[in-house]
C-alpha cells in the first residue's frame, strides 16, 4: 500500500514535469548560421543561451560557453531564425470541409479540430498565429489550454466571434432557407448593436475583434466587392475595441469596404485584393497592416469542387485571385505595411509557409517576406516585446531549416526544428 502510494507520487511528479507549460531549464542551441531578421544578416556558428523560455544570451559560440548543466541543441548545420506568425489561421476549420460541408461540424467537433491543426501549424514552424474568428469561442479555449500546456499548439491570439451584418461574409451564413431561423453567433447591425457584440467578445476573452467591412469568396450569396457595415457601424466597433484596449482586423475585399475600414480606424485589413491607390495611401497614413493572404487562390481553385467550394465562390475566386497578387505587388511597392496571413484553414493547415514563395514571386526579397511574418506580426499583434526576433529578454521561440531562406525562401515549407517558449516540440535530427 506505501510502496503505491509513492509510485503514485512520483508518477505525479513525473507527469506534473512532463505537462507544465515550460520546464525549469538552462538550454544551448548551436546555430551554424542565425538570421538576424531585423538587419538581414547572417551571422555564423551563433550560440543562444535559454533559461527557462527565454532568451539570456546570443552571440558567438566561441565566446558563449555552455552553462553548467544545459540541454545542448546542435543546429550547427542549419540556418536558426525566430518562429513564423500567421496572422490569419482559423485553426478550427479544415480545407476538404468547405460550403455545405461546414454545416456538418459541431462546436464539439470544431474544437478537436482545432487542437489537430494547432499542432500541425506549430511543427510547420509557426510559434504564434491569430485566429480571427471561431464558433462558440472555440479559440479561447484553445489558447487556453495550449498557454496550460494540456494541448500542444502555437500561441494565440484570439478573435473570439467574428462580428458583421445580417447575412454578410462575417459570422452569419446564407446556406439555411429562412424557415431554419439560423442567425449567426456575431451578427449585429447598428452602431449599439455592434458595440455590444464587441463588449461581449472582450467579456468572453478575444484579444482583438475581427469584422468583415465586404462580402467573400467562400460565404454564399455575398458580393465579394461590395461593402458591408456603414462607416458609421465600423467607427463604433472600433472606437469599442481600441477603448477596451483591442485592436480590430476587418475582413474586406473591395475599395470601398476597405476604405471605410481604414477611415474608420482599423489595425489590419485582411484579404485587400482589390484595394486601389486611394486605399493604399490610406494605409500608410493611418499605419495599418494589409494581410494579404496570396497562396490561397492556386489551392481554390485547384481543388474546386472536390474540397466542397460553391459553384458561386469558385467564379468569385476567378475574380478575385490574380488582381489581389498584382496588388500585394502594388500595395509592397507603394510602402505599405505587409504583415503575412494565410487563412490557414481554406487550404491544409501545416502549408501556410508556401505562401513565402508567392510573397517573393509578387514583389518581395525573401528577407521582406520573412520580417512579415515575424517582425511585422509581432507589431501588428501588440507582443513585440515578446516575440518576433531573437535578442535576450525574448521569449525562445525560435526555428530552423536546412539552407538559406534568404536565397530560396521555399526551404521555409521544411522546418525540421521548432523551439517554443524554451521547449523544443521538433527536431527533425532526433526522429
Ligand atoms: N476567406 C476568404 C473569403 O472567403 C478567402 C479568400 C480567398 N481568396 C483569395 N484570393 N485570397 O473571402
Amino acid at each position: 500500500m506505501r510502496l503505491h502510494a509513492r509510485v503514485v507520487n512520483v508518477l505525479a511528479a513525473v507527469l506534473s514535469v512532463a505537462c507544465a507549460p515550460a520546464f525549469a531549464a538552462t538550454t544551448y542551441v548551436k546555430a551554424g548560421r542565425l538570421l538576424d531578421v531585423e538587419s538581414g544578416r547572417v551571422l555564423t556558428d551563433q550560440a543562444i543561451v535559454i533559461e527557462d523560455t527565454r532568451i539570456t544570451a546570443i552571440g558567438p559560440a566561441a565566446s558563449t560557453p555552455v552553462p553548467a548543466g544545459a540541454t545542448v541543441h546542435d543546429l550547427s548545420t542549419k540556418t536558426v531564425l525566430p518562429g513564423l506568425m500567421d496572422a490569419h489561421v482559423h485553426l478550427h476549420g479544415d480545407a476538404d470541409l468547405q460550403g455545405y460541408r461546414r454545416l456538418a461540424i459541431s462546436l464539439p467537433a470544431a474544437a478537436i479540430k482545432g487542437a489537430k491543426n494547432a499542432r500541425t501549424t506549430l511543427l510547420a514552424g509557426f510559434t504564434t498565429v491569430r485566429v480571427p474568428g471561431s464558433p462558440g469561442y472555440a479559440d479561447v479555449a484553445l489558447r487556453d489550454a495550449i498557454a496550460n500546456g494540456e494541448v500542444e499548439g502555437p500561441r494565440i491570439l484570439a478573435g473570439g466571434i467574428a462580428i458583421g451584418i445580417t447575412g454578410g461574409h462575417c459570422s452569419d451564413n446564407n446556406l439555411l432557407p429562412a424557415e431554419y431561423k439560423a442567425v449567426g453567433e456575431g451578427v449585429a447591425d447598428g452602431p449599439w448593436a455592434v458595440r455590444q457584440k464587441v463588449r461581449q467578445d472582450v467579456k468572453f476573452g478575444a484579444d482583438f475583434i475581427k469584422t468583415c467591412s465586404t462580402g467573400g469568396v467562400l460565404s454564399k450569396g455575398t458580393e465579394v466587392g461590395a461593402p458591408q457595415y456603414s462607416l458609421e457601424e465600423l467607427k463604433a466597433l472600433v472606437d469599442e475595441a481600441h477603448a477596451l484596449g483591442r485592436k480590430v482586423a476587418s475582413h474586406a475585399h473591395g475599395a470601398t469596404g476597405i476604405r471605410n475600414a481604414l477611415l474608420a480606424g482599423v489595425d489590419s485589413i485582411e484579404h485587400a485584393s482589390f484595394i486601389d491607390d486611394d486605399g493604399i495611401a490610406l494605409a500608410k497614413k493611418h499605419g495599418a497592416v494589409l494581410v494579404m493572404d496570396i497562396y490561397n487562390t492556386e489551392y481554390i481553385l485547384g481543388e474546386g469542387e472536390k474540397a466542397g467550394f460553391l459553384p458561386e465562390s469558385l467564379e468569385k475566386e476567378r475574380r478575385v485571385g490574380a488582381t489581389q497578387r498584382e496588388n500585394f505587388r502594388k500595395a509592397h511597392q507603394a510602402g505599405a505595411i505587409m504583415g503575412f496571413g494565410t487563412d490557414g484553414g481554406v487550404y491544409p493547415h501545416g502549408l501556410n509557409a508556401r505562401q513565402f514563395s508567392r510573397m517573393v514571386q509578387f514583389g518581395m526579397t525573401p528577407l521582406q517576406a520573412i520580417r512579415s511574418a515575424t517582425v511585422v506580426n509581432a507589431r501588428l499583434f501588440g507582443i513585440d516585446k515578446d516575440v518576433g526576433v531573437l535578442k535576450p529578454g525574448y521569449s525562445a521561440d525560435l526555428i530552423a531549416v536546412d539552407g538559406d531562406p534568404l536565397q530560396d525562401v521555399a526551404v521555409l515549407e521544411n522546418v525540421g526544428f521548432v523551439m517554443k517558449q524554451g521547449r523544443v516540440y521538433k527536431n527533425t535530427a532526433k526522429e
